[in-house]
């Protein structure tokens, strides 16, 4: 079945851009040969990302001068760039621009998805709201060797244990990579020696 999953790297300490929104930090970090996100790319169908985020894919890869570039990126896939101001188009490129409810915008990334996954490229708090709406099914981070001390929060939001379930580590290059199925585990059986600790109920 289709996911809807939070696909990032991030430092060590939780920040997925430093303070001036740069991610200088991580360019040079050795992301091995092997890296899992042309694998993980193949199976969206749809993404969405934050307005921040999006200038960031301007700037950085030189898309509205080289449209290619974006074409070589992402493909046709359609993208949901989440903004309250006025953005740039990338010419001939599959961008929708949206504000506010992110369950609607969910559904039709779902339907424009056709049965593949839907890919939140960030930032932390527009996948928060996400997580909010119960829509989140994955997180895979790629974690690099770095602490940044301050910066963009990879995902400012109150998610327990119970909440995350471990499903997959690996190391590639100098990163780490973990997996975390997000619902809810149930609650352990009670042991059978913890209930019979419980006090008897008092004889009449
Ligand atoms: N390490 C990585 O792999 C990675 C991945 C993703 C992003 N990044 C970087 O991390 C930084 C993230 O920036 P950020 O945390 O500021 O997040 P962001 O999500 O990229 O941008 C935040 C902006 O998105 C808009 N937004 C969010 N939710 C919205 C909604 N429901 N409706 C309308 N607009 C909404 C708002 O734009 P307005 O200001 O127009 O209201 C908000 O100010 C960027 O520098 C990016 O390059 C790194």
């Amino acid at each position: 079945m289709a996911k809807t999953q939070y696909y990032t790297a991030t430092s060590i300490d939780g920040y997925i851009a430093d303070e001036n929104n740069s991610l200088d930090w991580l360019i040079d970090v050795d992301g091995g040969v092997e890296n899992p996100f042309g694998g993980f790319f193949a199976g969206v169908g749809a993404f969405a990302m934050g307005a921040n985020t999006y200038e960031w894919v301007l700037a950085n890869d030189n898309v509205l001068a080289r449209p290619q570039n974006w074409h070589d990126l992402y493909g046709d896939a359609p993208c949901w760039v989440f903004g309250n101001r006025e953005l740039p188009v990338v010419p001939d490129a599959n961008i929708l621009m949206v504000s506010g409810d992110v369950e609607r915008v969910h559904e039709a990334m779902v339907v424009a998805a056709k049965g593949r996954n839907v890919w939140l490229v960030g930032g932390g708090d527009l996948v928060g709201q996400f997580v909010d709406r119960g829509l989140l099914d994955e997180i895979i981070l790629g974690i690099a060797p770095v602490l940044l001390g301050r910066g963009a929060p990879l995902l400012p939001r109150h998610l327990s244990a119970r909440e995350l379930i471990l499903t997959g580590t690996a190391q590639v290059g100098r990163f780490a990579y973990l997996t975390y199925a997000v619902g809810t585990t149930p609650l352990p059986e009670r042991h059978p020696s913890t209930t019979a600790r419980r006090p008897a109920p008092a004889r009449r």
